[in-house]
């Protein structure tokens, strides 16, 4: 099947809401066939200025009332059609596509489609991906009134239900074929208000506070010099976006950097480790803090006033002294975070560091960097391991390699698992 990709030179929509709805939300939206699958046009223009990235899965069905390229067109992403075509592999496999969104919306669901779905089919890639997909399933079903009805399509619904799949019910009116009855896709505005309120009401972080430190520290040594490191900030600014998405209140102290302000979060620009350390002071208390900073452990004793100047080939000998260690403060302040999470940037002796650091800094969680040979600072990817102190000593778990945002997403998941097990007082 060709691909269809990026056909339209400049965005169609712009989106006119500085905040919108969907904004940063991954939509995959699955088309199948019914004749109600030419409203998916109209749903894909809504959700993308709600601000949604939509990348679409078109049925075999469904390319018999739509074509791939008005949904390319529409969407500005590729369109997958077909669970064995090479160049869809290659871009973006099956699995990927399953897991790499927030949201599956299969509308309009087909009874057929629906059927293969409960029974667990994985017959063409719209079915493999339902099956292989980790994320939420929003259904809205669209077909005749009597196929609606059918005992079998109501069996099939209910199985769906039980499982956790959610809902956008069909209505009831004149049907394009003639009948009248249930089985008509809802307004496309109200597919779009339900999967608003989905986002809203998944925000498993909503009420709680957090602190996240992120970019490096630059100390000065005169007016125009500084001492400092590579980071930029993407790790730490990610970690702030995934929170936020998750409804925590989110504070993001910030080194000099070139990464944007993640939307929805308060950002306090420094640039030294002193003004980071004072600034994280004024947000607590929080209730998770994760910091991400490359402060730096040594600053010039003293800045001079004025440049300094070379004085022939003489060597120029630095005093350093040491800076705070915001993260062992915050440990041991009166208010310390419920959940306390540190990272610790390693070129040697991985695992020992990684213990000693742990207790040394007396977070409750280090997630381990291997920054030798260049690979972590500035870079997009990272791998990461999460150590956990338990009650019985503590634990590691490997985070495959990825990108910064995946790992980011991760590391969000496990503290919504946390607080969903376990109670972290601020
Ligand atoms: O910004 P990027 O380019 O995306 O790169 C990401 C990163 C490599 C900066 C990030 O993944 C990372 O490892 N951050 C911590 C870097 C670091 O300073 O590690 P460390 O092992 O030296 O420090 C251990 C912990 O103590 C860290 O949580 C650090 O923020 C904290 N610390 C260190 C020194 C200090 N004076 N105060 C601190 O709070």
């Amino acid at each position: 099947m060709t691909p269809f990709k990026n056909i339209c030179p400049a965005p169609i929509l712009a989106p006119m809401n500085p905040h919108p709805p969907l904004a940063h939300r991954r939509i995959l939206l699955i088309i199948a066939g019914s004749i109600a699958a030419y409203k998916s046009l109209d749903l894909i223009r809504r959700l993308r200025e709600a601000g949604a990235d939509v990348r679409c899965i078109l049925t075999r069905g469904g390319a018999q009332f739509i074509t791939p390229l008005s949904v390319a067109a529409l969407s500005e992403n590729h369109v997958y059609t077909d669970l064995f075509s090479l160049t869809d592999e290659q871009e973006m496999g099956h699995i990927r596509l399953a897991r790499d969104c927030d949201l599956v919306l299969v509308a309009p669901a087909s009874a057929n489609l629906m059927a293969r779905f409960a029974h667990g089919l994985a017959d063409d890639l719209a079915a493999t991906v339902l099956l292989a997909t980790d994320k939420p399933v929003l259904l809205a079903p669209a077909m005749n009134p009597v196929m609606w009805q059918n005992q079998a399509t109501q069996e099939n619904l209910a199985t769906l239900i039980r499982r956790g799949v959610k809902i956008i019910t069909p209505e009831s009116g004149d049907m394009a074929c003639g009948e009248t009855g249930a089985g008509r896709l809802p307004e496309i505005a109200e597919i779009v208000t339900r999967v608003i309120d989905f986002f809203t009401a998944h925000k498993p972080l909503t009420g709680k506070t957090a602190l996240v430190t992120s970019g490096p520290t630059h100390e000065p040594l005169d007016p125009v010099r500084f001492l400092g490191n590579r980071s930029s900030g993407k790790q730490g600014h990610a970690l702030a976006a995934e929170l936020a998405k998750a409804g925590a209140s989110v504070t993001l102290v910030s080194g000099p950097v070139s990464e944007a302000p993640p939307a929805g979060v308060s950002v306090i620009s420094v640039e030294t480790a002193d003004q980071m350390l004072n600034a994280c002071l004024t947000t607590l208390p929080a209730d998770i803090a994760i910091c991400a900073a490359a402060v730096a452990d040594f600053r010039p004793e003293a800045a001079t006033a004025t440049k300094i100047k070379k004085n022939g080939d003489a060597a120029l000998h630095l005093t350093l002294v040491p800076n705070p260690d915001i993260l062992a403060t915050l440990a041991r302040h009166p208010q310390r975070p419920g959940l306390l999470i540190g990272f610790a940037a390693e070129t040697n002796n991985h695992l020992e560091n990684a213990h000693r650091k742990l207790a040394a800094k007396g977070c409750d969680w280090l997630l381990l960097n291997d920054v030798s040979g260049g690979k972590v600072f500035g870079k997009d990817t990272n791998r990461l391991t999460l150590f956990r102190q338990t009650p019985t000593g503590t634990s590691q778990t490997d985070i495959p390699p990825q990108s910064k945002i995946d790992l980011a997403r991760h590391i969000v998941a496990a503290i919504i698992k946390e607080y969903a097990t376990h109670d972290h007082p601020a």
